[in-house]
This record gives C-alpha cells, structure tokens and sequence, in this order.
C-alpha cells in the first residue's frame, strides 16, 4: 500500500517538473516552493523504507506480541488453575491415604494393647505371658512378627525367648547387644539402654537397623518398633514388633507403645514378686521338713536308746506306736494328728530312762514304794524334752499317757476333758500291748484279755470313742500289730 503510493507520489513529482520544465518561468517563491517539494518527493522514500515502515512495523509487532502475552496470560492462568485442581486432588487422596494407614496402623496398636491387658490378666507365669503377647500382636495387631528378647544374666546380649509370626529363620544366629556398639545400636539395643520405646520406620533406608538390614528387607519387614521390658525399675529384655508396611509407626503411637510396655512390665515384676515369694516360701517349707525330720530322727534315736536299756519294754514303744496310730486313723483323725500320736507313742516311757534299771528288770511284782518311783516316769519323760518344740503335743502325750477319764490316773489325775485325746488314745494302746506282753513277773495275758481290760473300763479309766475304734480293729478288722 505504502509501495503503491509512494511511487504514485514519485510519478506525479516527475510529472509536475516535466510540466514546469514546459511551462514559461515562474516567480523566485514559486521556484523555492517548487525546490522544497520536490526535495520532499525525493526524501519520501528514503524516509519512508528507513523510518516510517520499521517504526510501523515496530509498533504493528508490539501490537502482536501484547495480544499474545494476553493470550499466553490466559492459558498460562488456566493451566495454573488445572494444575491446582489436580494437585488439590492429589493432596486429597494422599491425605487420605495417609489417614486410612494411620488409622489402620492404630487400630492393630489398640488391638495389641487389648490383647496384652488379657494376656496379662491370664498368664500364669511370664513364659506364657510373653508368647501369648506375641500371638496377640500378630493375630489380633496384624504385624508380621513379634518376638521377646531377654537379656542374658552373663553377658550383655539378647536372647530371644519366644516369637509368633513370619520367622522362617529370621531370629536364627541373631545378635543384639544392648551395649553402644553396632549390633547394639538398632531399635532393641537402643530400647534396652534407653529404657523407651523405640522405632525405625523405613528399614531400606535407617542406618540404626543398618546391620540387620538385608534380613530385614529380605522378610519384607520395613518397619519395626521395640517396647522396654521391665522388672520393677530393671530393663530386663524388650518385645519387637515388625510390620511390612514402610511409616506404620509415628509419634502418636509412641504413648500407645509405652502403654503396652507398661502393662507387660507390670505383669512381669508381679511375676518376680510371686516367684521371690514361692522361693521364700519353698525355702520355708523344706526348713520346716528338714526340722521334723530331724525331730523325727531324734525321736527314733531316743526310743532306740531306752530300749537298749530296759530289754524287757523292747519293742514296747515301736508295739503302741502301731495299735495308737491305727486306733486314730480308724477314728478318722486328720495326718497330722495321726503323725503325732505316733511320735508321742515312740517315746512314751521316756521318762523309764531315770528309772533305775533293777527296778525295771526285776522278775517280780513291783513294791509300793518301787511302784511310786515307776509312777513318777511320766513326769520324768516330761521334763526331758518340755523344751523341745515338737510340731505335735509329744511331751503333753508323755506326761498325760497314764492319766484316766474318771481323775483316776497320775501324775496330776485329770479328768475327761482336761487331756489330751492323743493322750486317751496312747492310753488305750498302752494298755493292751502291756497287757498282751510278757513281762519279767507274768507271761502276756493275750489279746482277748486286753481287750476285755478296756471294755470293762470304757468310760471309766479310758474314753470311749476310743476304745470303741480299738475294738472295732480288733475285734471286726482283723488287725494285727505284732511284727
Ligand atoms: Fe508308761
């Protein structure tokens, strides 16, 4: 266009200087008019293709590139917008996904815990408590495994105790140290020595688990945590929990972990105080044993003794002894009971041992003073072991064993209740195996006799409830006593 008219503007200046070229002179303003506009018709071009057309080509280009800047404004502005909205997506699944797996990772966590306050309750000893905790964790907290470790009394290191789960060798050759070396510097080392729950989360890439890490990631465990065992205020071990899951723990779980290792640890020293306690109480009870036994020997030696002495009375204890303690059982008397009247009756005549050994042997009736001095053995025997103290009624059974029911006995006459049924008990016995002996002045009266003794005396010299079970033996159970 501007082509065009340029060169019209050039055609129609050649055509006026031709004309005027033709034409008769003109007036000097009219020749400088005539100068300054055919200057002007030459400069035209010049200035037309050097100032003109860059300067509208400039200006129809900024024009150009302002639209296009508004252009490229609005795309660029909607594509900002897509990318939020999608990113706004995205943000919104990841958190939801996020939420999803924490409340997942919660859940088994609560479920643990439930299964331990269980287990704890349940358990009878800390072996049960410990693989119950670890079945609970797998099964109910879906971990892949868990398994408790104890630390060795001797060295500093961790001896697995118990696991459930996905082992498949992975405890195998396992070495924790619960020192500040390598092998102690993983999530269970750092719980024992710490005394906190400790966990690692992404097993692939933290160096804490750095020398178990190729086990690790070959069971497909990514994240692992370890709760402090304790026994009153002692670390004893720590239970570790694995999942295969990357991230499963955070800082929330921790209280819910430290609950968990609070809770075992109670069971635990609870556990230790009734162990302590049953070792008191075994100590007790085999002191106590050791003690009757003694007790028991000492009495064999007495009765072993006194019979050497009087050869006459041998066996006369061992005899009562037997006839005493089958009368009490067939009365249905309790075992300790029983016990008692049959160490009573081993050493009944004690008291013979300050008896001089002429009277005791002499082949004839005793004289009245003789038998006043015989009379006074059961105070004798009494006064012998009064210090002892028997865990049954021995020395009351030696000093009551020739007492009646009617007062009529010695050495203190007492009557009916005021002694010992122990006492009426050896009494009867007694009696019948004297009556049955041989004795240096009388052949033995037999068992018929004897028996007819006490009958004839039941109520009177000797208790009936007694002598009725002594006859019931006798007379009706075939019983034998003599060796
Ligand atoms: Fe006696």
């Amino acid at each position: 266009m501007l082509v065009v008219l340029t060169s019209a503007v050039f055609l129609i200046e050649i055509s006026i200087m031709v004309a005027f070229s033709l034409l008769p002179p003109i007036s000097s303003w009219m020749e400088n008019l005539l100068d300054a506009a055919i200057l002007a018709t030459l400069l035209f071009p010049v200035l037309y293709f050097w100032v003109f057309r860059p300067l509208i080509q400039a200006i129809e280009r900024q024009k150009l590139t302002e639209a296009e800047l508004l252009k490229y404004r609005a795309h660029l502005e909607e594509l900002v917008e897509s990318r939020t909205r999608e990113l706004q997506a995205v943000k919104i699944t990841t958190d939801s996904k996020l939420a999803e797996k924490h409340i997942r990772a919660l859940r088994g966590l609560y479920a643990t815990l439930s299964h331990v306050n269980s287990t704890a309750k349940r358990a009878r000893n800390w072996e049960e408590l410990l693989l119950g905790i670890c079945k609970g964790a797998v099964e109910e907290g879906k971990f892949e495994l868990a398994w408790a470790g104890l630390v060795g009394h001797a060295s500093h290191l961790v001896n697995p105790v118990c696991h459930f789960g996905r082992e498949e060798g992975f405890l195998e050759n396992i070495r924790i140290s619960i020192d500040d070396v390598p092998e102690g510097r993983g999530p269970t080392g750092c719980a024992i020595r710490e005394n906190r729950v400790v966990y690692v989360n992404d097993c692939a890439t933290d160096n804490r688990v750095a020398s178990r890490r190729e086990q690790m990631l070959r069971h497909g465990f990514l994240s692992v945590a370890a709760l402090p065992l304790r026994s009153g205020k002692k670390v004893i071990g720590a239970l570790q929990l694995y999942s295969g899951e990357s991230g499963f723990f955070d800082d929330d779980h921790v209280m819910l972990l430290e609950d968990m290792a609070s809770e075992i640890s109670f069971a635990l020293t609870r556990f230790e105080q009734y162990a302590a306690h049953s070792n008191v109480e075994e100590e007790r009870q085999r002191a106590l044993e050791n003690m009757q036994q003694a007790l028991k020997d000492s009495i064999h030696a007495i009765a072993f003794a006194l019979e050497t002495r009087d050869p006459y009375t041998a066996g006369h204890q061992r005899q009562v002894a037997k006839i005493a303690t089958a009368i009490a059982r067939e009365m249905g008397l309790p075992e300790t009971v029983i016990e008692g009247v049959h160490f009573g009756s081993l050493i009944h005549d004690l008291g013979k041992i300050s008896i001089p050994a002429e009277i005791l042997t002499r082949p004839r009736r005793l004289t009245a003073l003789e038998m006043q001095m015989m009379q006074t053995h059961p105070q004798a025997g009494y006064d012998i072991i009064m210090g002892i103290d028997f865990p049954w009624p021995v020395s009351e059974m030696v000093l009551q064993h020739h007492e009646r029911v009617d007062g009529s006995g010695y050495p203190n006459g007492l009557k009916g209740d005021e002694f010992l049924l122990e006492s009426k008990i050896l009494a009867v016995a007694d009696v019948v195996d004297a009556m049955t002996s041989h004795r240096p002045y009388r052949a033995g009266l037999g068992i018929v006799r004897a028996l007819e003794e006490i009958e004839h005396h039941r109520g009177t010299h000797y208790d009936p409830l007694v002598v009725d079970a002594c006859l019931r033996l006798f007379r009706e159970k075939g019983f034998s006593y003599t060796d």
